[in-house]
């Protein structure tokens, strides 16, 4: 018996290189996420051109079109439920979106932030974690709230501060920790392993904490 894989769209802003590890995840036919729309609120992003290169339907929504972010979010909310739409990843989606937006998709809205949160929300996060002089550093996968960069953490990665990393060095190493940690979490939300409850993500039977992915 096969199971339905989730239809899934990655919401992008600029290069995409988490939303490129996403797409060759799903390229497995076992995989429970299905990547059905890319959708850019900048036009001319570079993942645009990335993720057609993959032969999958690219769509722009420019939110300088918009008089306000609520009509932008529902541009962004009728293309998606055209497409089928269960699940949305945010990689690299530089905007904030309205308690109306995430009201709507709760539950299967989830977003990477580079940092262990609940440390370093907002921006400048490496060059934050190297100024406090924090000897581990990461990545998380959340669901979206209304908080920014907040929400029940589905998995995290862990990657060392070294003491000569500059903030260029120590993003490409949590980088490379982004593109392992997001297929793992997509497929933990997709495959319904990953559950929220009392605001908090359950991942069931993760004794060895699947979640948490230490460096190579
Ligand atoms: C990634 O490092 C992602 O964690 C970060 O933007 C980068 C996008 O890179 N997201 C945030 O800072 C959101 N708060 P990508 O376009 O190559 O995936």
């Amino acid at each position: 018996m096969t199971t339905a894989r989730r239809k899934t769209a990655i919401l992008i802003s600029g290069r995409g290189s988490n939303m490129t590890a996403l797409i060759a995840a799903a390229a497995d036919t076992s995989y429970p996420a299905e990547i059905v729309l890319v959708l850019s609120n900048r036009p001319g992003a570079p993942g645009l051109d990335r993720a057609a290169a993959a032969g999958l339907p690219t769509l722009t929504v420019d939110h300088k079109a918009f008089p306000d972010r609520e009509s932008f979010e529902r541009a962004v909310d009728a293309a998606l439920v055209a497409a089928g739409v269960e699940l949305v990843c945010l990689a690299g989606f530089m905007r904030v979106l309205t308690p109306w937006f995430i009201a709507r998709w709760a539950g299967r809205l989830i977003n990477i932030h580079p940092s262990l949160m609940p440390s370093f929300r907002g921006l400048h996060t490496h060059e934050r974690a190297i100024a406090e002089g924090v000897k581990i550093h990461g990545c998380t996968v959340h669901h979206v709230v209304p908080d920014v960069d907040a929400g029940p953490i589905v998995a995290q990665a862990a990657v060392p501060v070294l003491s000569d990393d500059t903030p260029d060095t120590l993003a490409a190493r949590v980088l490379e920790a982004e593109h392992r940690l997001y297929p793992l979490a997509l497929a933990l939300v997709a495959s319904g392993r990953a559950v929220v409850e009392d605001g908090r993500v359950r991942v069931a039977g993760d004794a060895a904490s699947p979640a948490l992915l230490s460096p190579n």
